[in-house]
């Protein structure tokens, strides 16, 4: 595995993550523990954002301290990465969130919402953060995560970093040789795909485990 990847071993994530698996676990639970995991797997991502130094008055005296310094972008790739956003943005309320639209072709495995002359991404003009973390839950062939980050380089983001919860092994390899300057932070990297492009054993279709669909 590459250097750039981080996997979690907190037991906090690990039992989430079996929970989060469980095929018995309805939407609800699904995504309070998809929540759960996004700021545990983001604490980890977020370890070295920069900060600076201020000074705070307490009841009793003055007490020195550090706060963020820098923008932090939350990226979701829809659908499932909405999942992911809440929790984490409370964690840190003065992120922006920007959005990308990704779908993968059912048959191709590659998502087409890329190949739109203009994919649907919410993003501004130029760059208005330091540091971009893109989230969706699941990394199968990495099409998807590839297609993200190319949007967000040519968009003119310089440091973007990848949070996830399942991935292929082969998805990886396919992000960190595309984007080798990307680090992902993920809570299991598993075998393999079937016929379907679905991570076994995985969690089924997160999207549709989210959103009670299919
Ligand atoms: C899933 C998942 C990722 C993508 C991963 O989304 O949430 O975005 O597939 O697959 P890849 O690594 O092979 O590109 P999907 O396109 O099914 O959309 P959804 O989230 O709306 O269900």
């Amino acid at each position: 595995m590459a250097a750039q990847v981080h996997i979690s071993i907190h037991p906090l994530v690990q039992h989430k993550l079996a929970l989060l698996r469980d095929q018995r676990t309805d939407p609800k639970k699904f995504r309070e523990l998809l929540r759960e995991i996004a700021i545990l797997v983001a604490y980890e991502a977020t370890a070295d954002l920069a900060t600076e130094e201020v000074a705070v008055m307490t009841p009793l005296g003055r007490a020195s301290g550090y706060r963020l310094r820098g923008q932090v972008g939350l990226v979701p790739v829809l659908r499932a990465g909405l999942g992911m956003v809440e929790g984490i943005w409370n964690m840190m309320p003065s992120a922006e969130v920007w959005h990308i639209g990704l779908l993968r072709d059912e048959q191709t495995l590659e998502p087409v919402g890329a190949r739109l002359p203009r994919p649907y991404s919410r993003l501004p003009v130029s760059p208005t953060v330091d540091v971009c973390l893109i989230l969706d839950p699941m990394l199968a062939t990495g099409g998807s995560a590839v297609a993200a980050v190319d949007i967000l380089k040519r968009w003119g983001a310089r440091r973007i970093k990848f949070v996830g919860v399942i991935a292929a092994s082969g998805g990886v390899q396919r992000l960190t040789t595309a984007h080798p300057d990307v680090p992902l932070y993920l809570a299991a990297v598993d075998e393999r795909l079937n016929e379907a492009g679905l991570i076994v054993p995985g969690l089924g279709d997160a999207g549709d485990r989210l959103f009670g669909t299919g």
